[in-house]
Order: structure tokens, then C-alpha cells, then sequence
């Protein structure tokens, strides 16, 4: 079945990409004039490159995202530059949806940019503008979803134009100096509107009552929930809304998702089993592949319309769009020429390891079930998972979309991932992970996760499928997170069905995720590093199955009190791994209380990201110089 899956993507992945290939000449002239405006940009190197900017998805020049062979987004951050944004310019490339300009120099008053009316995100955080923004500055704007101001030194009433921004999804005025009241936000859509460290007064209108107290604080007139502080006189009567209706998602009885790693219970012998199967499956693939490519070089040589001249006997390059500029740029059939092998078959669909003739080995992943936004939010959720960099984060490299079919690129990672250190070392003849490297992996995995909490504000869980067959360690075991933040782009039929989020005790109960569910991802985490035990509530979605439930069986050895703990400790630690030191006996003792408190089913008690973080980071091993 995965060979004739294959033989269908590449095929049509091939002849979909022979549609793109023209690309507007004067684009270099227009990128080069919106530069001559920019102080401090000669580093682009944009004119002294030989190639178009952009080619298919495929961007030639630091800084510009495109699609179509034509400019969708200027990206140019943390780079230092200032001088003027020359918007007048920028109007002339008929697709441009996107601009960053975050973390440069950039004075003065708002940029006017009306002008760019399919402008979807327009990021302007950490600059140094300044002044009032005119009420009508983002009038007629009305495809804009993002709109990041925050850190700058705007002053003066938010701007009533945001109001008219139907679309609206983030908007972030913190670290300005903006006062006034809040005004009253109609969008439905709106996620994150970050007001705080401002001078803003009054109380917070209805609609944004629900959302999170970091969103106002630092703001000393505000008064009113989500804040603690009570408004003085009552504030204006307006009808209560009924609450609004939240989908209410039935959970549905699946059966046991394919998984890999596999369950640890029967050991070895399936390790081995499934391990022979990718194996041979690799074999199977890299033929296909092989016999794939020829066959298309004679399809093409004998095709009349849309083939390029027979001369080009090669195979057409299948483009990727790159979300990192360093690295160096490849086509998906340069990467799959080479060799090819399966690497497993996940919840989402196969990896594959494969490498250009002379780079390194990449994996690509397989995802069909990733329709639930289309294609402009895809390329700009996919752009903001680009722009994340963590040392506990595993990037991806680039990524290929077509309507049925996306593929996500990274790199390999030679040390496997955390499932198969806690749960198949035998088979691989490795020896466990010792109480040292099982701690600095959570304390990884802890840092990831709070980044992505920062960094994406507006999604509910911003991991939603953490678990440790999707935690990778490096050569020196640090973690890895890998398949972070697809929530929003995943069919939800099959999040529902496979991601860890919607296996949580709150999803099963009430159907809903929220803030605190990757929360008890990680604590489950934390229980099965601990433990060595595999957390069978992920592999199964059974409703009130506790037998299955790693932090219940927890609970049912150590008990409820805290006190005892120390005692217990022995009883659910991991058999495989060395004993521990005397000294790091309390430190494991109050990871277990962590873990625990992750998983705590009560919301209300459970540990919010940020507590979680800061407890992880306070154990502190004797001897830890850091
Ligand atoms: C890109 O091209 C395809 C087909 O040529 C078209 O369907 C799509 O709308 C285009 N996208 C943009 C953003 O122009
Ligand atoms: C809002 O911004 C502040 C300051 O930048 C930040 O600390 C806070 O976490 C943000 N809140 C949300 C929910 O994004």
C-alpha cells in the first residue's frame, strides 16, 4: 500500500510542479529600489546575486518568501537595519501578503501602509517607532490576521481602524505607550490581544474578558477581569452575551492508532520484528524511486505540451520552500535520488531518511491528513514555525504543499528518539539512560516547551503532541522536540483521533484542550522518564481506562501525600536505570512531585506551564555548576 501511495505523490507531485515556471523580471528591480531606502542592508547581498529572487516556492535572496515564482513576504529581522520602509515600493508586487520587519532599528512615525491591500501579517515588534498611530492607519486592510506593534514607543489611542479588521486573529500593542480605554473589539476570530505594559485605563470591554491576565497587565488604570483589580464605579451596562457555543466534540472510540515506537510489553521480539520491516520496505522504496525517475524521464521525453525539451533528459526538480536561509537549497527529487528508506510509519503518516548526492541525511515526513486550513494559512503558520530557533527544538528545514499532500523536512537526528532510549535500548544494545541525562532531558524538553509557549501565544496547546517518541536526542542526548505546533494545521478528525492533546483527561471529559493541556503531556513525560514505564493512555484512547494511565498508577504506589513519596520513590523507579546517588535521591523525589502535579486531573490544581518551568529549572544536581 505505501509503494503505490509513493508512486502517486511523486507522480503528481512532478506534474503538478511543471505548472509553475514563470516569474515577473522586473521583481529584482523592485526589491532592489524598496532596499536603496533601507540603512544598514548592504549584508542581503541582494545585488550581487546572479539568480532571480524567487523561483517557484523557492527563495534565491536572503529575506524573501515566495510562492507562485512571484514575492509573497519580506522577512528581514534582528538584522539591525533602519532608514525607511518604502511602501510605495512594495506595491508593486501584485501577491505580497507578508512583512516582518521585528528586532531592527526603525524610527520615526507608522509606516503607511495602506497601500498593500492583501497584507495578511505585518510584524513591526522590537523597533524603535515612535508617535501617534492615525486612527485610520489600517483602514481597508481587511485581509490582515496578524499585527505585531509590540515593544516600539507608539503613544496615543489604540487605533480605531483595528476594529475594522474583520479577519483580526493576533494583535500585539504591548511595550508601547499607548493610553486611553480599550475599545470595544468585535472580531470573532480574535485570539491574542496583547495590551500590556501600556497606559491604557477603564475597564476590559466584554470580549476580551475571557482572555489571558497577561494580555493587560503593566497597564495601572485597567481594572476589571480578567484583572484582579475591581473597576471603581460599575462599568457601562451592556447585555451579557449568552455564552458563545463551543463546538462540543464528542469523543469518538478509536481503535489502537498505528504507533511508533511500538508498546514496549512485548520487547524485543517486535522491536526486532518491525525493525526487519522498515528494513525491507527501505529496499522496496529505493527501487520504486529508482524505477520511478527513469520511467519520468521517459514520460517526459515523449510528452508534447508541458514537457521541457527532451534535451533536459533529468528529471523535473520537485521545489520545496525553505524556511531556513542558511541552509543550502535542494529539490525534493535531488533529495529522494539518492536513496530513500522508511524510517517508520507514524500517526500522520511514513518518514523517510533520505540525502542530496553531497549533504547530509534528512528526514522527510508525510502528512495527508493536513487540510484544515488553506493554503495562504498554511505557508503563514509553517513561516511562523520557520522563524522559531531553540536549542531544544528541532527546526524544520523546508516543506512541500500541495492540496493532499505535505511533506515537513529536517534534519536527522543519529540518536533516535527518547521512546526507543527508555523503552528499546536492549534491542539496540545500548545502555539505559542514566539519572543525570534522564533529568537534563527533562529540563530540555521543559525549556522547548516554554518557548513555544512564548512564542506562540495564540494556539491552546503550542506543542499538542508531545510524547517521547517525538522527543529526538542529539549526540550529546539533549532533546529534541519535533512535530510541535501542528494542531492548527491538522485535519481535526485526525488530531482528535492521534494527538497527544486530545487523549488528555480533560478532552475525554469535556472535549475541549486548553492552556494546560500540553502541561499534562509533559508530566506523563516526566512519569515515563521516571518510570521506564510506556504511558498506555496514549496508545489507546479508552475512556476511564486506568488501568492504562501511567500517572494513576503512579498514584495508586505512591499515594496522595507528598511525605511518602521519599519512601515509595523505589517502587516506580525505572528497574533498567543504575541506582541513584544518595545526593540526587531528593532531586528525583521532587521530579516525581512534578510530574504528578502535571497530571493532576483537577485544573485548577494542576501546574501551569510557567510553574512547571520554573520547578524543573530549580533542581539543581549538587555539583551542577551552571
Ligand atoms: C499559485 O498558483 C496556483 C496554480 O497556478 C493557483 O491556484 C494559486 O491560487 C496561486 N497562489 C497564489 C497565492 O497566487
Ligand atoms: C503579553 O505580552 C507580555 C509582554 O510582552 C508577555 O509577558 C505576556 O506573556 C504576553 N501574554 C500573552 C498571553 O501572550
Amino acid at each position: 500500500m505505501a509503494t503505490s501511495h509513493l508512486r502517486l505523490i511523486l507522480f503528481s507531485i512532478s506534474t503538478s510542479m511543471l505548472l509553475f515556471s514563470s516569474h515577473s523580471l522586473s521583481e529584482p528591480e523592485t526589491l532592489l529600489k524598496f532596499k536603496a531606502s533601507l540603512k544598514n542592508a548592504g549584508g542581503l547581498g541582494w545585488e550581487k546575486n546572479p539568480k532571480p529572487p524567487c523561483d517557484a516556492h523557492r527563495s534565491s535572496w536572503v529575506g524573501v518568501v515566495c510562492m507562485n515564482s512571484s514575492v509573497l513576504g519580506i522577512q528581514l529581522e534582528g538584522l539591525g537595519i533602519s532608514g525607511t520602509i518604502d511602501v510605495d515600493t512594495l506595491s508593486g508586487f501584485p501577491n505580497l501578503k507578508s512583512l516582518s520587519f521585528m528586532n531592527n532599528n526603525f524610527q520615526g512615525s507608522m509606516p503607511d501602509f495602506r497601500k498593500l491591500k492583501d497584507l495578511k501579517s505585518l510584524y513591526l515588534s522590537k523597533n524603535q517607532f515612535s508617535g501617534d498611530i492615525p486612527a485610520d492607519a489600517f483602514k481597508g486592510l481587511i485581509k490582515m490576521m496578524k499585527l505585531y506593534l509590540s515593544e516600539n514607543k507608539f503613544t496615543g489611542e489604540i487605533p480605531s481602524s483595528v476594529l475594522e479588521l474583520p479577519k483580526l486573529k493576533e494583535l500585539k500593542l504591548d511595550g508601547n505607550r499607548f493610553s486611553g480605554r480599550v475599545p470595544d473589539f468585535k472580531q470573532t476570530n480574535l485570539q491574542v490581544v496583547n495590551l500590556s505594559n501600556n497606559a491604557l485605563e477603564g475597564s476590559i470591554p466584554e470580549k476580551l474578558r475571557k482572555m489571558d491576565t497577561t494580555m493587560f497587565s503593566g497597564n495601572k488604570g485597567l481594572c476589571g477581569a480578567p484583572l484582579k483589580k475591581k473597576c471603581d464605579s460599575p462599568p457601562p451596562p451592556s447585555l451579557p452575551s449568552p455564552p458563545s457555543p463551543q463546538p462540543s466534540l464528542s469523543p469518538t472510540a478509536v481503535s489502537s492508532p498505528p504507533f511508533w515506537p511500538p508498546p514496549p510489553r512485548p520487547l524485543t521480539t517486535s522491536m526486532w520484528i518491525i525493525m526487519i520491516i522498515f528494513l525491507a520496505g527501505g529496499l522496496i522504496i529505493f527501487s520504486i524511486l529508482t524505477v520511478l525517475l527513469i520511467g519520468r524521464r521517459r514520460t517526459q521525453a515523449s510528452s508534447t505540451v508541458e514537457a521541457p525539451p527532451p534535451k533536459t533528459q533529468k528529471a523535473e526538480p520537485v521545489k520545496l520552500c525553505f524556511l531556513m536561509d542558511d541552509r543550502e537549497k535542494f529539490d525534493l527529487t535531488e533529495l529522494l535520488k539518492s536513496s530513500a528508506e522508511v524510517l517508520g510509519s507514524g500517526s500522520f503518516g511514513a518518514s523517510y531518511k533520505a540525502a542530496t548526492p553531497t549533504g547530509p541525511p534528512m528526514v522527510v515526513k508525510r502528512f495527508q491528513q493536513m487540510n484544515n486550513v488553506g493554503k495562504e494559512e498554511f505557508h503563514e503558520h509553517l513561516k511562523s514555525l520557520g522563524r522559531l530557533r531553540h536549542k531544544n527544538l528541532l527546526p524544520i528545514i523546508a516543506y512541500f504543499y500541495r492540496k493532499d499532500e505535505k511533506l515537513l523536512v529536517s534534519d536527522f537526528v543519529h540518536n533516535g528518539s527518547l521512546a526507543v532510549h527508555l523503552h528499546g535500548h536492549q534491542s539496540l544494545g545500548q545502555p539505559p539512560l542514566d539519572w543525570a541525562t534522564r533529568l537534563s532531558i527533562v529540563k530540555g524538553v521543559a525549556k522547548g516547551l516554554d518557548h513555544l509557549y512564548k512564542e506562540l501565544p495564540g494556539l491552546v496547546a503550542p506543542h499538542g503532541h508531545l510524547k517521547s517518541s517525538n522527543v529526538l536526542l542529539n549526540q550529546t542526548l539533549q532533546p529534541l522536540l519535533t512535530d510541535y505546533s501542528l494542531t492548527p494545521v491538522v485535519n481535526q478528525e485526525t488530531a482528535q483521533e492521534h494527538m497527544v492533546a486530545y487523549k488528555s483527561p480533560e478532552y475525554i471529559k469535556t472535549g475541549r484542550i486548553t492552556k494546560k493541556t500540553d502541561v499534562w503531556s509533559l508530566g506523563v513525560l516526566i512519569l515515563e522518564i521516571l518510570t521506564g514505564k510506556f504511558p498506555g493512555n496514549l496508545l489507546q484512547k479508552g475512556k476511564g481506562n486506568d488501568d492504562q494511565d501511567l500517572a494513576v498508577w503512579v498514584k495508586s504506589i505512591v499515594g496522595d501525600d507528598a511525605a511518602d513519596y521519599e519512601s515509595k520513590l523505589v517502587l516506580v523507579l525505572d528497574k533498567d536505570m543504575e541506582e541513584i546517588r544518595e545526593g540526587d535521591k531528593k532531586l528525583a523525589v521532587d521530579l516525581l512531585g512534578i510530574g504528578l502535579s502535571c497530571c493532576d486531573l483537577d485544573m485548577e490544581k494542576r501546574l501551569d506551564l510557567k510553574e512547571a518551568v520554573e520547578r524543573i529549572e530549580g533542581l539543581k544536581v549538587e555539583d551542577d555548576k551552571e
